[in-house]
């Protein structure tokens, strides 16, 4: 459908409007006792995680009624013709939320043509009975901000000097297994590599400078989307971990800033030749033609 002039801003505002709406549903339950399901094994959902989404939803449906949106829980929605999809993750590192370990996050952001172009993070910080609330924003071509304040990545250009962060999905795969390899390498290389538990967290984390670089196999749309462009506008370099141009709908994600990504990348794309065609090609359920 014909949306008319896009106004970024007007995107912007409302992927943070969304996002703050989905994370006062995440506050008011963040002490409180969870009510846990299981999709898999380990892979847990809560009430709050299909609370906060419809939250974000409602805010998303009634300011862009023909936009198409992919939220995590519930699927896509709304006008799939659309040139705008929204990606919305309700609740990013539910298993940290569900033990009550920082961080998490409410992300939200919108795609024109599969590429990202406004969005949100709000991440809780701090710990039980103390939490706090930042938000990092990001519209393309006009920078990244925390709270408000531009932010930017580090300048760090040595992998030796380096603080890295990484994470491992659900699902221990033949790419979680080479993970564990990598881990190994940059633990022993850099200065160390974190493992938080939430990707939208890791990438603005990137865009902070408080991490140098940041990869992770077998994400999803809802998880990078916004995290990606907050790191992108706050000069992150993004490719895949095998060095091909970055989409949200690509199998993995290499985020770090420019001087010290070629010297990450050297050792993430040995390491995952042959393994970045599998699984499935998520485009195929929902970009627009
Ligand atoms: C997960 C987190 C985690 C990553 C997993 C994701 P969820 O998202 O981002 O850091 O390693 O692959 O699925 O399920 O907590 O929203
Ligand atoms: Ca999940
Ligand atoms: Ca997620
Ligand atoms: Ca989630």
């Amino acid at each position: 459908s014909d949306t008319g002039p896009v106004d970024i801003e007007q995107l912007l505002e409302v992927a943070e409007h969304a996002a703050k709406a989905g994370a006062a549903v995440v506050s008011e339950r963040v002490d409180k006792p969870r009510n846990i399901e299981f999709k898999g094994a380990t892979d847990l959902v809560t009430d709050t995680d299909k609370a906060s989404e419809d939250a974000v939803l409602s805010v998303l449906r009634a300011a862009f009624p023909d936009h198409a949106l992919l939220g995590e829980e519930g699927g896509i929605s709304g006008d799939t013709g659309s040139e705008f999809l929204w990606c919305i993750d309700p609740l990013d590192g539910t298993t940290n939320f569900a033990h009550g370990y920082p961080s998490f996050a409410v992300s939200v952001a919108v795609l024109q043509k599969g590429d990202p172009v406004a969005g949100a993070v709000v991440e809780f910080a701090g710990g039980p009975g103390s939490w706090v609330t930042k938000t990092y924003t990001a519209a393309k071509g006009k920078g990244a901000f925390l709270n408000g304040k531009p932010i930017s990545v580090s300048s760090c250009k040595d992998v030796n000097l380096s603080l890295l962060v990484t994470g491992f999905g659900y699902e221990h795969d033949e790419a979680w297994a080479t993970n564990l390899e990598l881990f190994k390498e940059f633990t022993d290389e850099s200065r160390g590599v974190r493992r938080l538990g939430a990707a939208a967290v890791d990438l603005c984390h990137v865009a902070l400078g408080v991490v140098d670089g940041y990869w992770e196999f077998r994400l999803k749309p809802w998880d990078m989307a916004a995290g990606v462009l907050i790191a992108r506008e706050a000069g992150a370099k993004i490719t895949t971990m095998d060095g091909q141009p970055f989409t949200v709908f690509s199998r993995s994600v290499l985020a770090a800033n420019d001087g010290i990504h070629p010297a990450i990348l050297e050792k993430t794309q040995v390491k995952t030749e042959g393994l970045m065609g599998r699984g499935i090609d998520m485009s195929a359920w929902f970009l627009p033609e």
